[in-house]
Parts: structure tokens; sequence; C-alpha cells
């Protein structure tokens, strides 16, 4: 009954809750998207959507959670550029980003913006500089491993001064972020699907985003580029994958679900206030996820290569 029970099973599901893994913590920016995706791909499924954050080594442990899941379309992953950075930095990456998935759909991308702890002495761009150059083994720079884009932003910011900094790695930027919040470490770069909150109320110091513009979020933030930092940009872009062999029944119906999410008037509200933007349509499709993922892994790679970060 293979064709026949195959339809069947496409015209009734899903017929139980779904799952979507988050590789980071709770609370921080991949999961603030996840959640708000998910709760609005609930309502057009007509099931629940539920987030599993699966945190550790940058995002890694989850990749490989999910490529070797069940494909029997009730686990996804969203993940964000360290899909395409970890075969560069993992010797050992127990999985293949480009042969062990599926693709379903790209979906938001969002800026970063460089933070230090509040009582920090340097007031801008200039003069932070001047004082991680000057004190460059007594600053740490926060993170959420190898992998993560915290990690891709600390290491181009490092590289652009010239510094070896301390790193301090955290299962995601929500636990980070509270360490910065309370004066444990100095540096943090961060999405500011997370940031914003923060920056708005005073309670860090900002020292650039990591779009070339300006953003609308934050239109009075300057960005490292305009500051000096000539051309440093980092974009998070984050896509929804499936284990491989995943039905194509499944991925249309979740990808159309998603697409019908990224027009939902409350979903692009919250995007827009937290400085996330809609991917355009042709990156909200399986091509448009699959044919993205390749370009970044060939951008980043002789990067992080020429950098020489490796983990086993
Ligand atoms: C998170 O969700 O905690 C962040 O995306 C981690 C990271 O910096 O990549």
């Amino acid at each position: 009954c293979v064709l026949a029970c195959g339809l069947a099973a496409a015209q009734t599901y899903p017929s139980k809750p779904i799952s979507l893994v988050v590789p980071f913590a709770a609370g921080g920016p991949t999961d603030i998207v996840a959640r708000t995706l998910a709760a609005t791909m609930s309502k057009s499924l007509g099931q629940t959507v539920l987030v599993e954050n699966k945190v550790g080594a940058g995002g890694t442990l989850a990749a490989a959670y999910v490529a070797k899941a069940n494909p029997d379309g009730y686990t996804f992953l969203i993940h964000h550029n360290g899909m395409s950075t970890a075969p560069a930095l993992y010797r050992k990456l127990p999985y293949n980003p480009l042969t062990d998935f599926e693709y379903v759909s790209q979906v938001v991308d969002v800026p970063m913006t460089l933070l230090g702890r509040k009582d920090l002495p340097a007031k801008n761009l200039q003069e932070l500089s001047s004082h991680v150059k000057a004190n460059a083994k007594n600053i740490n720079l926060a993170n959420a491993g190898l992998g993560a884009v915290s990690h891709l932003c600390g290491m181009l910011f490092q590289q652009a001064l010239g510094v070896d900094l301390t790193t301090v790695p955290f299962s995601g930027t929500a636990p980070a972020m509270n360490a910065l919040l309370g004066g444990q470490v100095d540096l943090l770069c961060d999405q500011t699907t997370q940031t914003t909150q923060h920056i708005k109320a005073g309670t860090v110091r900002m020292y650039g985003v990591t779009t070339k513009q300006r953003i609308r979020a934050l239109p009075d933030a300057l960005t490292l580029h305009e500051s000096g930092m000539k051309d440093f940009e980092v974009i998070v872009w984050h896509g929804v994958y499936a284990p491989k062999g995943t039905p194509a029944a499944v991925i249309d119906k979740v990808g159309s679900a998603i697409r019908t999410s990224l027009k939902d008037p409350a979903f692009t509200a919250r995007m827009a206030d937290l400085g996330a933007e809609i991917v355009p349509e042709a990156k909200q499709t399986s091509e448009g996820l699959r044919s993205w993922l390749q370009s970044e892994i060939g951008k980043w790679g002789p990067v992080i290569r020429s950098a020489g970060v490796y983990a086993d």
C-alpha cells in the first residue's frame, strides 16, 4: 500500500505534536524566533509545534540529533549560520549539512550588536578598540561555543583588532547575556532579537551593529562599519531542516505553514520590533535554503580556516 498509505498519511499529517529542536539555551535569540514561529505554525497546522532545546557543542549537538532522528515528519531543526560554519570548525562533525537533511525554508535575517558590560570605561567603538588593545590579557568575550554566531562575530572582532582574548563559552547567549548584565564577562556580540531590550533599557554598553546599514529597530545605533571597522558584516540567517528521507509531502506542508507564518501580522510585527527581517519569498523554499547553505559553506570555510580555530 506504499502509495495509498503515503497519501493517506499525508492527508492526516500532522496527527500528533511536532518537535522543533533549538540548538541553544531557552530564552535566547534562536529560541525567541523558534517559539514565535512555532506558535504561529501551530495555528495553520492544527497541531502543537513544541520547542525542544538541545544545547551543546556550539549547536552541533542538536544538528547531529536531528540528522539521526526518525524522518517521520515529527522532528525539525531550526538553526542559523552555524549550519555553514561547523564543517570548517569541527574536525569530526558527525553529520554533513549538505547531505543529511531535507531543507524546508529560511525564516528571518537578524543583525547582531557588539555589547560591553555597563561599567566598561570605553563609551564608543574607538575607545573600546584602544581599551581592548591595551588590556587584551584582562578582557574576556562571552559566546555560545564554536559554531555559534556570537563566536563568529567575536572572532571577526578579534581579527579586526589583531588581539587574542579569553573566550567564555555558554550553552546559548541567554546565559551569556546574564553574565554580561551581572558583570562577570566584559564583551558579547549577540543578536538584536535578544539585545534590543537591554540596549533600550541602557543596561549594557552598545558599540555597534554588525550590518553595513543602520537598522530600523535601533535607528540611532551606529554600525561597526561606519564607526571605523570597515566592511565588518555579520547577518544571522535561520533555516528549518528535517532529517534526510522525511517525505516530500510533509516538507511541503510544513514549508507552507512557515510561509503562512511569515505573512502573519502578529509574527511580522514581533520580528520587526526585535530587528529581524522576514526573508524574501525566494528564500522561503526548500531550494532557497539549500542553495544558500551551500554558498555560505563556501563563504565561511576559508575565513574560518585562515583563523585556525578548530575543535575535534
Ligand atoms: C542563541 O540562540 O543562544 C544564539 O543564537 C547562540 C549564538 O550566538 O549562536
